[in-house]
């Protein structure tokens, strides 16, 4: 008799974003005329770049070729991208990663999840509240919690509430932790972790042997100085930091999807005995046993992101979402909201008005505006009373979906 792995069962009825859109789909059912605009999930609408869909052609155009046709690749990803990475979104930050410590896949998302299953199930996992949900959901589904309380917590997890009262970067936890997600800019909240504060994090987890799985999908959409890219800028990261990024928001990869991890050398985990074990080499083995690669074609798409015309091309597509989350800011705040976010993260997240939930304003949103966003509690109960709103739209859509809100009563 095939037995289920029950921790599946622990897991709230679907992952957030399908719900929403069952929602939306219901809605839409019932009301065909209506022109529903979405910001709910961040999910990219501007097509890929002129300098990024020339290579992919290329990349196409070598495979149909047997004097340049690819088999497998290396699972770790193409030099050529990894090199590419390196000296562009490190070195050129005066950050001391290699081509080596970077492994190419095809997203954040299953690199985030698929994570823990190197580490022992006997680990502690913090989180911030609220949070991009794969975090919890694959603890849950790697076995290291128990239920789900009616509070919305799951016992086993450590939740690091991050609120208006300090700046949504959470406190650093009183409880023992050995995995700490951060994730910045920050998905849902929208907002940074200052230099200062990250450092914070960083003495902690070198002090208590910890490690932070940083994502910094978002670090793109960074528009002031001084905020920091990437974990590595802040000293000793590379002794306890695991970051991930993504081509997804960057540059417009989510249907075409790439994506990296990267592990330094000094970063360690630990054997029951105490002995220290470096965390790339049980990666690399992870990684090339249950991975193949991304295809050529797509490689050579995301290295195309670090051309010189990729690189112009690719950050006028994002000053167009980054345009579009300030007009979302400015009529929001208009409408009288209180807002967060949307400075530099193509995140708003914004407190809903008369004391609604988070589930009652998306659905006052979705069908009196017809405006879809995403309940801030679907993110964690302290999520609960706030709203967010993706940036990732047509500039028409925008500008319409705010009038339509700006008019709700
Ligand atoms: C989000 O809307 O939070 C993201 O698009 C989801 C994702 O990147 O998987």
């Amino acid at each position: 008799m095939a037995s289920i792995n029950e921790n599946y069962l622990k897991l709230q009825a679907g992952y957030l974003f399908p719900e929403i859109g069952r929602r939306v789909k219901e809605y839409t059912t019932a009301n065909p005329d209506k022109k529903v605009i979405r910001m709910g999930i961040g999910d990219v609408t501007q097509p890929l770049s002129p300098a990024i869909v020339k290579a992919f052609h290329e990349g196409v155009d070598e495979m149909a070729h047997a004097a340049t046709f690819r088999g497998y690749g290396p699972e770790q990803g193409y030099e050529f991208l990894r090199e590419a990475i390196a000296e562009n979104d490190y070195q050129a930050l005066g950050v001391n990663i290699q081509a080596g410590d970077i492994f190419i896949s095809d997203g954040s998302k299953c690199d985030t999840g698929n994570i823990q299953e190197i580490f022992g199930s006997d680990n502690i996992i913090a989180v911030g509240d609220p949070v991009y949900p794969v975090y919890v959901d694959t603890t849950v589904m790697s076995g290291k919690t128990g239920n789900i309380s009616k509070e919305g917590y799951f016992e086993g997890i450590v939740y690091m509430p991050c609120t208006e009262a300090n700046g949504f970067v959470p406190e650093i936890p009183q409880q023992k932790v050995d995995l700490i997600f951060l994730c910045y800019p920050n998905n849902p909240t929208g907002t940074v972790a200052s230099k200062e504060e990250l450092k914070k994090w960083v003495d902690y987890a070198l002090a208590k042997h910890c490690i932070i799985l940083y994502d910094a999908a978002y670090q793109a959409f960074i528009t002031e100085e001084g905020i920091p890219h990437s974990i590595y800028e802040i000293e000793g990261a590379e002794k306890c930091a695991i970051e991930f990024r993504s081509f997804s928001k960057t540059a417009g990869f989510t249907g075409t999807r790439c994506a990296f991890t990267v592990i330094p050398d000094g970063v360690h985990a630990y054997d029951k005995n105490g002995k220290a074990y470096p965390v790339k080499p049980l990666w690399n083995r992870r990684h090339t046993t249950k991975f193949n690669g991304v295809s050529y074609p797509v490689q050579k798409a995301a290295a195309a992101v670090y051309s010189e015309e990729g690189k112009k091309e690719v950050a006028e597509i994002i000053a167009y979402y980054m345009e579009n989350a300030r007009l979302m800011r400015e009529s929001l705040i208009a409408a009288g909201y209180t807002v967060f976010g949307g400075v530099n993260a193509p995140y708003v997240w914004v407190k809903t008005k008369n004391g609604l939930s988070s589930w009652e304003f998306f659905d006052k949103v979705l069908h009196e505006a017809n405006v879809v966003g995403t309940p801030g509690s679907g993110f964690g109960p302290s999520g609960e009373g706030y709203f967010r709103f993706s940036a990732f739209a047509d500039r028409a859509n925008v500008i319409e979906a705010m009038e339509r809100i700006q008019q709700l009563q």
